[in-house]
């Protein structure tokens, strides 16, 4: 495993004062095991509580990002927060087309295309979810979806900006069934000749959909696994911090 990136997905979770307590926990434990030092590790709260986390953060390794932002900079766009905001609050990183976003609000490749576009324009780094929904899988859709996805993508690519790309079968999200450790390999493998073939070698690929402090070690271990993008469990400290605890421990098995 390459230097490991952890992200935290709070989604719509966490009170203001639950945010606080959240994070201090985070900060204690993670200094506590020593988990500063390897990797990078990303908490996207929501909008509203990223200043509360922010100031929890200083002096700490830990990086900020948003759960999403709109494709302009600033107007009138009600209800909705720009990339150029999130970089003005902390954030160097930026969610872009989760599954939840394209299902619920709508979202296709451009609208995803744009926001990427958009957080470069920011210096945020942007983290590019792409996944098949069952029905896809079921009907071998798989590697087509995957393509579409990120087809766009590949197009505007440019060595110069950093970004992640997070593999999120969405039937594994927020399921607690996690894909099993081939399907992971499979589409792994699949995205990371993908990303090669398009320039993308230095984009780090990391597995979402129901990662827990139990299965976190068994995934680190697959081939082309460079992290996680965690929900649920990103919401308890103690299964938060056992699962940056287990990427460093993958990435100290392979280096
Ligand atoms: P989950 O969410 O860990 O709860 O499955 C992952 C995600 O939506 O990014």
């Amino acid at each position: 495993m390459t230097k490991p990136i952890i992200v935290a997905n709070w989604k719509m979770n966490t009170l203001a004062d639950q945010a606080r307590r959240l994070v201090r926990r985070i900060v204690e434990l993670s200094a506590e095991q020593h988990l500063d030092s390897v990797g990078t590790v990303v908490l996207c709260p929501p909008f509203v509580n990223i200043s509360i986390v922010r100031s929890e953060l200083t002096d700490t390794a830990i990086e900020l990002g948003g759960q999403n932002c709109w494709t302009e900079p600033y107007g009138a766009y009600t209800g909705e927060v720009s990339a150029e905001m999130l970089r003005a609050v902390g954030c160097s990183y930026v969610i872009v087309g989760h599954s939840e976003r394209r299902t619920i609000f709508g979202e296709d490749d451009e609208i995803v295309l744009r926001k990427m576009l958009r957080a470069w324009e920011a210096s945020l780094i942007p983290i590019v979810c792409v996944g098949e929904t069952l029905h896809q899988r079921q009907m071998h859709q798989t590697w087509d979806v995957l393509r579409r996805q990120l087809g766009n993508i590949a197009q505007h690519q440019d060595r110069s900006r950093a970004w992640v790309c997070a593999y999120e079968p969405v039937w594994a999200i927020g399921t607690g069934i996690a894909a099993e450790p081939e399907q992971i390999e499979q589409a792994h493998l699949y995205l990371r000749s993908f990303l090669d073939g398009h320039g993308c070698s230095h984009v780090p690929l990391i597995y979402g959909g129901s990662v827990n402090a139990n299965n976190a070690a068994e995934i680190f271990a697959v081939p082309n696994v460079d992290g996680a993008l965690v929900g649920t469990a990103s919401l308890v400290a103690e299964s938060f911090v056992a699962i940056i605890r287990a990427s460093h421990d993958a990435h100290r098995t392979t280096t």
